[in-house]
């Protein structure tokens, strides 16, 4: 029985190790933006990026599915007007922006959590 409880620990522990290894790679992969970094809104956005799908569609400097963040950062000012369109494109879903492919809704996001986001984004410029 001690083992078993001695093993599943283990188990705990070495998952716990894996998914903070991952956490700090995907920051490392950002460092190229000091201020940015610097700006409470890039770690709260990211983190919500991160929880979420983005990533499977979306990458920093090279189109994937959707548009790099870098460029949707250069495309739209960073206004609060902007901020809340953007957020409503990605809980409603947004089409004919950037070519054929659409971006699916995010019906459970928050309009808040939505605006972390897309505060997170348009640090991204350069
Ligand atoms: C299934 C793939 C996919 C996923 C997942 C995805 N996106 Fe997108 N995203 C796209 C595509 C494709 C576009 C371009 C849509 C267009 O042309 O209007 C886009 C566009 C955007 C835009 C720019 C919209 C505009 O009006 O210019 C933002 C901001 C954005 N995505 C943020 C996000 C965020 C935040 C998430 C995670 C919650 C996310 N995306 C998840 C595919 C995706």
């Amino acid at each position: 029985m001690k083992k078993i409880t001695a093993c599943a620990f283990l188990v705990f522990t070495l998952l716990a190790c894996n998914s903070s290894n991952d956490k700090k790679d995907s920051s490392t992969e950002k460092k190229d933006n000091n201020t940015a970094m610097d700006n409470p809104d890039y770690d709260a956005g990211l983190n919500l990026v991160a929880k979420s799908d983005c990533f499977t569609c979306h990458k920093l400097r090279e189109p994937l599915v959707g548009p790099a963040y870098g460029d949707i950062a250069k495309k739209y000012e960073n206004t609060p007007e902007n901020i809340s369109m953007l957020a409503d494109r990605v809980i409603n879903g947004s089409s004919g922006q950037w070519g054929e492919v659409q971006m699916l809704p995010h019906r459970d996001l928050k309009k808040e959590d939505a605006e972390k986001m897309v505060k997170y984004i348009l640090l991204l410029k350069n």
